[in-house]
């Protein structure tokens, strides 16, 4: 059956590191492995510039690129790659949080330098907890960095994963000679202006042979030789089963700028990295093999052009195939939709098709259907799991600020929180609104984007909260939770999807919470089921 060959053949996969560490740079290189673009340059950094422009510029800008970087598509020998962009700035943590909900692996880049960051210890631990199979590219090589052993220590430590080299640096910064690639037994040169060319590589059979000494130096061999029998002493051997259930994470060494150490890691990743892998739904665990379409959304995109109220809602397709015009059943609203021009994504465009593979995004033009974690099916009940809002860290009233806009104002608002620009909470207790974000810079796009799309103007008013706490009650129907709720009604909302939350003002108070009324669970995540 030739459409099982079109699934297992899919790598889909995301690229997560601290902003700078290149991840950008490293894409790019992998394009042009796959001769997706030309030359270097292509991709446009989605990052956010610093001081240039006003911030809300600046999103506006970044949010032009990331449709088109939103999913990058390319064949490499006989693989369809499809890397799915995941923002590094913090602001944007929660998008990225959602876009990894649709990879079936990571490559995560870490700068020799500078170590493990902070965005890369949030975005890992989101991996480490869906035991997502990781492989680690060590990036910069050609300037001083640390030691490849503390690196790798660091890795563990901070990362709390275990890892093994495949590849190792001869070398570093000015003394960078090259990498041994211990997955394929060779030495590949660095000649300090591979940046075009394609490196040159050299079979390597035995490392106690003068073929090493020649190729790379005395000193450099020695010292190679020695490192290596570190590594085999320290590390385990690569073991594929462990690393696709999230247990060993193959470390590579290289430098993306200098398209060095890159095709190692490319060679390596489509030979191990996993076909897409089966989904939990609320009532059973969907293959990606079944003949049955179904998918999730897991981004909505604004229409650029403020006339045109429009969407694309992107759909990870986690079983069989979609079809151009054939009706599927949209769970949430209990209804059958047909999409007439589901958009695929190429390298730098997207086209038209009429069949997509699991594996795939499909991008699908939306009037206002869609909320991000919407299920699609051929027919079936169930809704697909994991796709997690995270506490916010700022809170503030939304206000209207011009009567005659009240409409507007609410459906422009209701509109961005279906794209996850921002989180709403209504209070139990009067029914005001409150914004809660990640990042204080969405506060003006909000309002930006309120005033161009909607025709609407809102103002904000601080709101005292430190996080949003998910309420689990054990016994809805005890005295206790019953008593907590009238206790803590000045803090109770309701999120978007109707689950209640505690907006807690400190630390403090959700600890004396959590022991004054033990019966009641509070969850910095609001799936925690
Ligand atoms: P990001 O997407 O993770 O934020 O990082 P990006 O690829 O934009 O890279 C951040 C900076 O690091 C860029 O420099 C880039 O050229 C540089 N870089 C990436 N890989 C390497 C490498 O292997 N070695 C060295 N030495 N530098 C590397 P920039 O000056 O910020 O930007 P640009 O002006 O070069 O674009």
């Amino acid at each position: 059956m030739s459409y099982i060959k079109e699934i297992d053949r899919r790598r889909t996969f995301g690229v997560i590191a601290h902003p700078d560490a290149g991840k950008t740079t490293l894409t790019e290189k992998l394009l042009l492995f796959g001769g997706a673009i030309q030359e270097a340059g292509a991709v446009k950094s989605n990052k956010i510039k610093k001081g240039a422009t006003s911030d809300f510029m600046e999103i506006e800008r970044q949010r032009g690129i990331s449709v088109a970087t939103s999913v990058l598509a390319f064949n490499y020998k006989d693989k369809k790659i499809n890397i799915l962009d995941t923002p590094g700035h913090k602001d944007f943590a929660e998008d990225t949080f959602r876009t990894l909900t649709a990879v079936d692996s990571v490559i995560v880049v870490i700068d020799v330098a500078k170590g493990v960051e902070e965005q890369t210890e949030k975005l890992v631990e989101v991996c480490r907890m869906r035991n997502i199979p990781m492989i680690v590219f060590i990036n910069k090589l050609d300037r001083e960095g640390k030691d490849a052993f503390d690196l790798m220590d660091e890795v563990e430590q901070k990362l709390g994963l275990h890892v093994t080299p495949l590849s190792f640096p001869i070398g570093m910064g000015y003394d960078f000679k090259g990498i041994y690639n211990i997955w394929e037994k060779n030495v590949n040169l660095f000649s300090g202006d591979s940046r075009k060319n394609i490196e040159e590589t050299i079979a390597i059979s035995d490392l106690e042979s003068q073929e090493l000494v020649d190729v790379v130096g005395e000193k450099p061999a020695i010292k190679l030789r020695e490192e290596l029998e570190l590594v085999h002493e320290v590390y385990p051997a690569f073991d594929r089963e462990a690393y696709l259930n999230g247990n060993l994470q193959p470390v590579f060494f290289g430098s993306a700028l200098n398209n060095f150490g890159v095709r190692e890691m490319l060679d390596c990743f489509v030979e191990i990295a996993p076909s897409p892998t089966p989904k939990e739904s609320d009532t059973r665990v969907v293959d990606p093999r079944e003949a049955k379409f179904s998918g999730f959304v897991f981004k909505i995109h604004a229409n650029m052009d403020p006339k045109h109220r429009d969407r694309i809602a992107f759909v990870k397709i986690v079983s069989g195939t979609f079809e151009r015009n054939k009706p599927y059943m949209h769970v949430r609203l209990n209804k059958n939709l047909k999409f007439s021009s589901p958009n695929a994504f190429f390298a730098e465009k997207k086209e038209i098709v009429d069949i997509s593979y699991a594996g795939d995004i499909v991008g699908l033009h939306d009037t206002g259907n869609f909320k991000i974690g919407d299920t699609l099916t051929e027919g079936e009940n169930m809704q697909f799991k994991g796709i997690p809002s995270f506490s916010p860290e700022h809170f503030r009233y939304v206000n209207n600020a011009d009567p005659l806009k009240s409409k507007q104002l609410e459906k422009g608002v209701d509109q961005l929180m279906d794209e996850g620009v921002a989180q709403l909470f209504t209070l139990e207790m009067n029914g005001r609104k409150v914004i809660g974000t990640v990042g204080a810079l969405q506060y003006e796009v909000i309002q930006y984007r309120l005033e161009h799309e909607y025709g609407a103007k809102c103002t904000y008013e601080n709101f005292p909260a430190y996080k949003a706490c998910w309420v689990e009650a054990t016994d809805p129907k005890n005295e206790e939770f019953a008593e907590f709720k009238r206790i803590k009604q000045k803090f109770l909302a309701k999120d978007k999807f109707g689950a209640l939350v505690f907006l807690s003002d400190s630390e403090f108070s959700i600890q004396m919470t959590q022991s004054k009324f033990p019966s009641v669970k509070l969850h910095y995540v609001s799936e925690y089921k």
